[in-house]
């Protein structure tokens, strides 16, 4: 079949990217889609041939991923987030008026196809909620009058300059900011190499080929860098289980799937400082002793990964990346990888499912990807903080890192904070900064209302109640409380917000990204939704109430992958700690907001 020039050369620039065809079939999809508005079966067809599958596994592949599609989507494509952050500052409002506007629902087409909408989950955007895209572009901080002025552009065929650069994460810094990972936010043209040499760039990969791998990952453990995905673990204890006498190649990969609600600082720091993460991968790399690196990347960040790869040619080109770096003798290629829309591919097992070309179901652990990961070898799998983190600890020694934050918690975190404050941004603060006090760093609680309750860590994690929020940003604090740090997006509630829409809006959420492999999560976030749902819009009974806790303990530790837990938590922390306002729901209505704010939620 005859592709046009360039969608021929991206696909057959694929098919020599990956040791295995089959990695390519996402992108290949996502691609394919860019150029003809969707994945027709003509290119199914043809994309089976070229990676020598049967229909059938490309099919089922592409209906896994919620950004492929089968139909074409309108010229201008609009997908509104709903999700908690925007959710807090009128999301569903930006929605409706959408809806108005173009006088299509959710997933509709205008009649002349200039326009489709879709409501959809977190887009990395929660600094600048309420947020939307059109297309690739990011359209953030809107209000009704701004919609309208982009429908109007739209309409005559111009689509206006989208935001520059991840909302919030640009602004004078706070006397207590402690800038490491983000000095060089706000620098113009950070993102080049020209700039991030001036700024130490690359120094600590000069160092790195100098000492021996065993005292790199000595030099990380001592840094008390924890994994700033999620869980908390140490990075250097993780490098060392990499096996060093193995007839297998090894891995690095960066997990930039971002897609936890409330997060977006992995987008800024690719953007502003993509050198940063590619010497940190460099570093890992060297220390395992790999030759291969993949930067998988959430499909909705596509200008982001192209500034990715325009900074992975420089690298290339500087002989950063490439055979015998800097002459030592060392191997290193790396490449992005596009994901396609599916939260749970941001689970390091279920990623590199979806890194090989499949559906993105996670694996039975043990055994652990260092051990056997990425194609069954050995791979090393951190988050794009931890890895854009590690040339400060090279660079300046592990003990200066560690002794930036607390004990066992070591350097700097940047905090995303979201929802009710006056400066919803991104803050670099030591590990253990007070969030209360982080609070009044983003400006304080908006309208001077008083605080609620604070999402810690994303909204996987359980809340904290006002009176609870005196407390240490790092993981050991919030564990302590019965919480977690999480990805550190801190997502601020104030005293007006209900509750139970609150836990209505987050499971909503978790039901829409159960990848449906096993029955608690699929069938328990099924449920769990229906009745948030029910009972948010004045149906709910008081024996629902109980239901909910019990129904949400039922998931905890019994699902396959920790997204089970991550519906469950947040869950029954609400129920636990605001119970009272599900019982105020009792009364057929929600004293908080009128249940017709509902009126633009799908029916996913
Ligand atoms: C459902 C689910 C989604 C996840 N999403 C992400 C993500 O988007 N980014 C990320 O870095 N880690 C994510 N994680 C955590 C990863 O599985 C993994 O722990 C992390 O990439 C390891 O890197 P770290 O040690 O540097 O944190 C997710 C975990 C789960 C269970
Ligand atoms: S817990 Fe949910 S997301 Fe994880 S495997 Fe089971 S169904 Fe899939
Ligand atoms: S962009 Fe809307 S919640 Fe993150």
């Amino acid at each position: 079949m005859e592709l046009p020039t360039q969608l021929e050369a991206k696909l057959n620039e694929l098919l020599k990217r990956y040791p295995h065809k089959r990695s390519a079939l996402v992108p290949m999809l996502l691609y394919t889609q860019d150029q003809f508005g969707y994945v027709s079966d003509q290119m199914i067809e043809e994309i089976a041939r070229r990676l020598e599958l049967n229909v059938l596994q490309v099919t089922e592949t592409l209906v896994y991923y919620s950004m492929l599609r089968r139909e074409p989507a309108g010229r201008f494509h609009l997908q509104v987030c709903t999700n908690v952050s925007c959710m807090l500052r009128g999301g569903y409002r930006i929605l409706e008026h959408c809806q108005k506007r173009l006088g299509i629902g959710h997933k509709g087409t205008t009649p002349d196809r200039r326009f489709s909408l879709e409501e959809v989950e977190c887009i990395g955007a929660c600094t600048g909620a309420p947020a939307m895209q059109v297309n690739y572009d990011f359209y953030e901080n809107l209000t009704p009058a701004r919609v309208d002025e982009l429908l109007e552009k739209l309409h005559s065929g111009v689509q206006p300059p989208p935001v520059p650069h991840t909302s919030g994460a640009l602004h004078p810094r706070h006397p207590d900011e402690l800038p490491v990972i983000s000095r060089r936010f706000g620098i113009p043209d950070s993102c080049t190499l020209k700039v991030y040499r001036q700024h130490d760039g690359y120094k600590a990969l000069e160092r790195a080929l100098k000492i021996k791998p065993e005292e790199i990952i000595e030099e990380v453990k001592q840094s008390n860098l924890r994994g700033r995905g999620g869980a908390g673990f140490p990075a250097g204890v993780k490098w060392g289980f990499v096996p060093k006498e193995t007839d297998k190649p090894k891995y690095v990969i960066a997990n930039a799937d971002e897609s936890e609600p409330g997060t977006c600082k992995d987008r800024p720091l690719m953007e502003f400082d993509p050198h940063q993460l590619i010497e940190g991968m460099l570093i890992a790399a060297r220390a395992v002793d790999a030759h291969q690196g993949y930067i998988y990347i959430r499909g909705e960040y596509r200008y982001v990964m192209n500034i990715l790869d325009e900074a992975i040619a420089e690298a290339y080109e500087a002989g950063y990346l490439g055979k015998n770096i800097l002459g030592s003798g060392f191997d290193f290629e790396l490449c992005t990888h596009t994901g396609a829309g599916a939260y749970e591919c941001g689970e390091e097992s279920a990623l590199m499912e979806s890194l090989e070309g499949k559906r993105g179901y996670p694996r039975i652990r043990p055994p652990f990807p260092a051990l056997v990961g990425l194609y069954g070898c050995p791979t090393v799998i951190n988050n794009v903080e931890t890895l854009s983190s590690v040339p400060a600890v090279i660079l300046k020694g592990g003990k200066w890192y560690a002794s930036l934050g607390t004990p066992k918690n070591g350097g700097t975190r940047l905090f995303a904070v979201s929802g009710h404050v006056n400066r919803p941004g991104i803050y670099e603060l030591p590990m253990g900064y007070n969030l209360l006090k982080l609070i009044e760093v983003a400006g304080g609680v908006a309208n001077g209302k008083k605080l609620k309750a604070v999402i810690p860590g994303g909204s996987s994690t359980p809340l904290l109640k006002a009176e609870e929020c005196d407390i240490a940003m790092d993981f050991d604090s919030l564990a302590k409380a019965g919480s977690m740090l999480g990805s550190g997006a801190v997502i601020v509630l104030d005293e007006d917000t209900c509750m139970v829409d609150v836990a209505r809006r987050i499971m909503r959420f978790y039901a829409h990204e159960s990848c449906g492999w096993c029955i608690p999560c699929r069938e328990g976030t099924a449920w769990l939704r229906q009745m948030l749902d029910r009972f948010h819009a004045g149906g709910g009974r008081s024996e629902d109430i109980p239901l909910v806790s019990e129904l949400s303990q039922n998931m905890l530790g019994k699902t396959f992958c920790p997204l089970g837990d991550a519906a469950a938590m947040p869950t029954i922390s609400i129920v636990k700690k605001w119970r009272h306002e599900f019982e105020e729901h009792l009364n057929g209505r929600c004293p908080y907001k009128p249940a017709e704010v509902l009126a633009g939620a799908d029916g996913k």
